[in-house]
């Protein structure tokens, strides 16, 4: 399973690169603007330093919702950096966008999918990438991970190429549990993957071996 990063923080993608575990990365203009940056020039320079920190795959989210300016933003967002990969939302012009991306060799991750039948479309319009959100179905009571499930069948089901990419995890059980089901990347904050590593047993066992280590050594 690949580990992207759900943040545009420059400081939390070094330390997750760092880390040594990541496969990527995903933004949104949320996120963006959470880092304040706005202005066309601003953004694109902020996916540069982006891309010049991690090896490949950076989300870069369109804004237009329309098919001829979701091409030609999705177009300079491509020339940025060979690591970009647009973002484009679940609607009916960004499945045509998609399927336009696709054929000019663009990779794409479709995003905002909260449904198998969304799924469906996406993966028939060629996207790499597909983000179904997790946190948000949760959040008003609707199994998120089961969704997961739902299309890593469906996918195996037909050989579809586009991976799944669970998005909106919340913590590190969402993490663990879209490993079992077969998720090809997820997408989550830094502090789900440093989650990872805790564990009492690993702290208390590595506070003995120091304690005995010293001890044995006449400390
Ligand atoms: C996906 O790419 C989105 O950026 C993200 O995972 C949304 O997460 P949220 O629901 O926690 O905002």
């Amino acid at each position: 399973m690949k580990f992207f990063i759900d943040t545009a923080n420059l400081d939390e993608i070094k330390e997750a690169y760092d880390l040594g575990v990541l496969d990527g990365v995903t933004t949104n203009p949320s996120l963006m603007a959470k880092e304040g940056i706005t202005g066309d020039d601003n953004v694109k320079a902020h996916y540069k330093a982006i891309c010049d920190i991690v090896d490949d795959k950076v989300s870069a989210e369109v804004i237009s919702t329309d098919f001829d300016g979701m091409i030609k933003e999705g177009k300079e967002l491509a020339k940025i950096d060979d690591k970009i990969v647009v973002k484009v939302p679940m609607i009916k012009d960004g499945v045509k966008a998609i399927k336009y991306f696709s054929e000019e060799g663009i990779r794409t991750n479709c995003t905002l999918v909260f449904s198998p039948g969304q799924a469906i479309l996406a993966a028939k319009a060629g996207a790499t990438y597909l983000s179904p959100f997790i946190g948000r179905l949760d959040d008003i009571a609707f199994d998120g991970l089961e969704l997961i499930e739902q299309i890593v069948h469906i996918y195996a089901n037909y050989g579809y190429d586009t991976q799944v990419l669970a998005a909106s995890v919340r913590h590190t059980m969402h993490l663990i549990k879209c490993a079992e089901i077969g998720a090809d990347v997820v997408t989550c904050p830094l502090n789900v993957i440093t989650g990872l590593l805790n564990h009492p047993l690993t702290d208390a066992g590595l506070a003995k071996f120091l304690a005995d280590h010293a001890k044995a050594a006449g400390k």
